[in-house]
């Protein structure tokens, strides 16, 4: 009999959950944690049908420009930069594709034909111009909007704007962010329900038929931040859909947001709808190098979409060795039959799986804990293993991986056949 915290991977046929078990050695914690993979290649419950637009078949990836500057501080010229350095830096042809500009782009009112339109001193180009600004460095463009009367920021950073929420003007605003040239929106909630009454299946689904109406493919990005379990509802109405409140950019809220990706899991995403546990925060706030590979390596198991959210013009060289880590970024953008499960807890110790489309498992060892431990999991069967940060093949298992994991750090390791 499975402990109860690992029985529903019993579901998941792949992963055999054998055995857990604690262990001290030593100084300081150190945990041995046991898990059994085998590659028994089913997923037994079927997700259902994604929305049917063709797009994000693989976790999206890009630039937005929430993390790194939040409000006032967005101009045309941060997103001209952005897109400068996502091609420059080598991020853009590591995948990282999309350019957002998220809330705060909008004038304070709309046009006298109710369209929108851009803050006319820190755009002064207009959006149509910055969008072929993105498209002529080889990239795409996405902007942020908002089903009810409100976006987030006229409530959380003062923003002095009115009626530039998308209510009432649902297909007007498609048309106007195709004849843009958007190819990617992000609609963002904002308590369209306290302030306009409106329900989030319909307001969300209701946008969702206005882009399919305009000739013109727009990956959709919904965010409710997980209130309505919209990973149980989401999966025809948007290509992504968030699961969690607010990132931020300190250790504890990585933690606390990896923590709550374990129930979504089941819900598992998969090509063209995936569960968005938020934008990165790679390279911004507290977060140290290790707590940045392990926020990074959690992102790419649970197949998340990938945005970077600090300056890539200004990446340190830790952040851009993780952010360019092209065998994570690999992880994250295969799906073979469900996205990454916590496979066990023992402790501070975590170990997280994921199986690949070449029969073989991604694995991350996550410590939690405030000291170095040493986790291990038992893996039946031959593999080849490769360590993804070290970027070596460290051997064949021999029925067991073990390492000594930093604080608040992983080692994330790439099982092949
Ligand atoms: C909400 C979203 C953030 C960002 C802001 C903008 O907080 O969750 O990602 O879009 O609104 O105001």
């Amino acid at each position: 009999m499975l402990p109860p915290e690992l029985r529903f991977h019993v579901r998941c046929d792949w992963i055999t959950v054998i055995d857990t078990q604690k262990k001290r050695l030593g100084f300081g914690a150190l945990a041995l944690v046991l898990v059994a993979l085998a590659a028994i290649l089913s997923w037994p419950s079927p997700a259902p049908r994604s929305l049917d637009n063709g797009l994000a078949r693989t976790p999206p990836m890009g630039w937005n420009s929430w993390n790194q500057v939040r409000c006032y501080d967005l101009t045309e010229q941060v997103v001209r930069d952005a897109a400068d350095a996502l091609a420059s830096t080598g991020m853009r042809d590591a995948g990282y594709h999309y350019v957002v500009v998220d809330d705060c782009w909008q004038a304070s009112a709309r046009g006298g034909d109710g369209s929108l339109l851009s803050d006319p001193t820190r755009f002064p180009s207009g959006m149509a111009a910055l969008a072929a600004y993105v498209h002529s460095r080889g990239l795409l463009f996405g902007i942020y909007a908002v089903p009810g009367s409100a976006t987030c920021a006229m409530a959380n950073d003062a923003y002095p704007a009115r009626g530039i929420g998308s209510l009432g003007h649902e297909r007007q605003d498609a048309q106007t962010f195709a004849a843009w040239g958007v190819d990617y929106l992000k609609y963002d909630w904002c308590n369209a329900d306290t302030n306009d009454g409106l329900e989030r299946e319909p307001a969300f689904a209701k946008m969702r038929d206005e882009l399919a109406s305009v000739g013109r493919p727009i990956v959709y990005a919904i965010s409710e931040y997980g209130v309505s379990e919209p990973w149980t509802w989401a999966r025809p109405v948007a290509n992504l859909w968030r699961t969690t409140f607010d990132l931020v950019p300190e250790w504890t809220s990585v933690a606390s947001v990896i923590d709550e990706q374990a129930a979504v899991a089941d819900y598992t995403g998969s090509p063209g709808g995936w569960n968005d546990p938020d934008m990165l925060q790679v390279g911004n706030g507290t977060l140290t190098d290790d707590e940045n590979r392990a926020h990074f390596s959690m992102w790419a198991v649970l197949n998340a979409p990938l945005f970077a959210g600090t300056d890539p013009a200004k990446l340190s060289d830790t952040s851009k060795a993780t952010l360019l880590n092209e065998e994570v970024i690999a992880v994250d953008q295969d799906f073979a039959v469900a996205q990454g499960h916590r496979l066990s807890t023992s402790g501070s110790a975590q170990v997280w799986g994921k199986q690949l489309s070449d029969g073989g498992s991604a694995v991350v060892l996550l410590n939690m804990g405030d000291a170095a431990a040493q986790i291990s999991a038992s893996v039946p069967g031959n593999w080849r293993v490769r360590d993804l940060w070290q970027h070596a093949d460290i051997g064949t298992s021999d029925g067991t991986l073990s390492a000594n994991v930093p604080s608040h750090g992983v080692v994330m390791l790439r099982l092949t056949p």
